[in-house]
């Protein structure tokens, strides 16, 4: 198994070029399930969770292929997809699979849509909760489907076709929202999402429906009104900027110190995570090219910060921003609203001596003079990228087991952070 050694200590410096959106590009893909004809996906980031719901969504009968050289200047300008599901070949969707990768239950919205039927294992908990998917099911049945649940498998039936309902959900959900989405783009008529995710994601999920033939209106709002199409045409989408990987280099400049450019991000996809930047007395400059973040000796300032839906603070930052914290001059408060289970870096971080306490869903961050080098494990995607930042906060050498995490959702994480000036490398086998 491989591990990230990191010797910290270094600041950053130069410019990073921001990857194509994994939480977008995942939905994106699922898409092609919904046309017969090519969809297009450009700037899709090299990830093994790409690479997984590639040979997923090839076991349903979608072909796929990836343009072989990329193109422009920059070895970082993502990959070009193309794929095809000329005919659905499987509706069901195992267990090995979708344990492997939850989004890949995003299929059943689709399949359901298109073939009438899909039998999609259920995903099971995860490291930073239970995650239900009761709110996915609600949907489709207020879009007609007859869901049983059988031996872990959902099993969805909708023999005359999906047709338009109105759902209105109890909770903020991104994944319920993209499988009521893409279901409804192919549904029979109009339907209404209310208390629909407004993350940046589904918005661009909604851009590509459009493309392809659906009508939507309020993209971007908590209302969806989807028209249906008979059928929807291939398309040609670039996959946004990813905001998550914006805001965690963001926070690892600001916790080194040092002036990085984070090129091709886009300020307004993460408007919360930039003024919690600033409130911690980093300069955040929006730049024709990107973002610019500098510290420059600073001492930094803490602050005070709940996760929420989009447009608060992304819980996909949480555990960055306790990185950076840990050596904020004074005493931080973090409460995660979204999952129940998703501080299983706190011990972690302990491990490269930060003083971090827990009750419930909050926790306060002590801020101590520095971060001493350790060894510690990667348990969740972004947990494990918050001791990367730790990591290269902390005097000496810090190892950071478990990395195939990491490889799930940053694309050259190393390359791009020692391209700056950090102290990084991959320790294989
Ligand atoms: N929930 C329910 N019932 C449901 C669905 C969700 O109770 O049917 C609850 C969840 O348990 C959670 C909350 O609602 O407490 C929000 O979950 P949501 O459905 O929004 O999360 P998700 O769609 O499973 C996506 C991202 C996550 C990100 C969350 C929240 C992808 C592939 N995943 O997950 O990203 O944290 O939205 O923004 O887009 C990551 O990239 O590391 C990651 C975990």
């Amino acid at each position: 198994m491989d591990r990230i050694k990191i010797t910290g200590g270094q600041r950053l410096n130069g410019t990073i070029p921001i990857s194509g959106a994994k939480n977008a590009a995942l939905p994106l893909m699922i898409a092609s399930l919904l046309t017969p004809d090519r969809l297009t996906l450009k700037n899709v980031p090299n990830l093994a969770d790409v690479n997984l719901l590639a040979r997923i969504l090839r076991n349903h009968g979608v072909d796929s292929a990836v343009d072989g050289k990329r193109a422009g200047p920059s070895q970082y300008i993502g990959e070009t997809f193309h794929l095809s599901a000329r005919d659905i070949v499987d509706t069901v969707a195992p267990y090995e699979m979708v344990s492997r990768m939850r989004a890949s239950f995003w299929v059943l919205g689709p399949l359901l849509a298109r073939c009438g039927q899909a039998r999609v294992s259920l995903p099971g908990g995860c490291a930073i909760g239970t995650r239900p998917v009761d709110l996915h099911l609600m949907a489709l049945k207020e879009m007609g489907a007859e869901i049983d649940i059988e031996a872990g498998y959902v099993i969805a039936k909708a023999p005359g076709g999906l047709r338009g309902g109105r759902v209105v959900f109890p909770k903020v959900s991104v994944g319920a929202t993209h499988n009521a989405l893409l279901a409804a783009a192919l549904a029979r008529g109009e339907t209404v999402l209310e208390n629909a995710a407004r993350e940046p994601e589904v918005g661009d999920v909604a851009n590509c429906l459009v493309k392809m033939g659906a009508q939507i209106e309020g993209i971007g709002t908590s209302t969806l009104r989807i028209q249906g199409a008979n059928r929807l045409e291939g398309a040609v989408h670039s996959v946004l900027p990813d905001r998550i990987e914006t805001g965690t280099f963001a926070m690892a400049v600001a916790a080194t110190g040092g002036d990085v450019t984070l090129e091709g991000a886009r300020a307004d996809l993460l408007k919360t995570a930039l003024d919690t930047l600033r409130k911690t007395g980093v300069e955040v400059q929006e730049t024709n090219s990107g973002i610019r973040i500098a510290r420059n000796g600073a001492a930094l300032e803490p602050v005070d910060v709940e996760t929420q839906p989009f447009p608060g603070f992304p819980t996909d930052l949480q555990a960055q921003l306790m990185a950076l914290m840990a050596t904020a001059g004074g005493t931080s408060v973090i409460r995660e609203t979204i999952f129940e289970n998703r501080f299983m870096h706190v011990q972690e971080l302990a491990r490269l001596g930060a003083d971090i306490r827990l009750h419930g869903d909050t926790a306060t961050i002590k801020g101590v003079k520095g971060l001493t080098g350790a060894q510690v494990m990667a348990t969740d995607l972004r947990a494990s990228v918050s001791l990367v930042i730790a990591g290269l906060v902390a005097d000496g050498e810090t190892t950071i087991n478990r990395v195939y995490h990491l490889d799930r959702g940053f694309e050259q994480l190393e390359q791009k952070l020692s391209r700056c000036g950090a102290q990084i490398e991959r320790l294989t086998g």
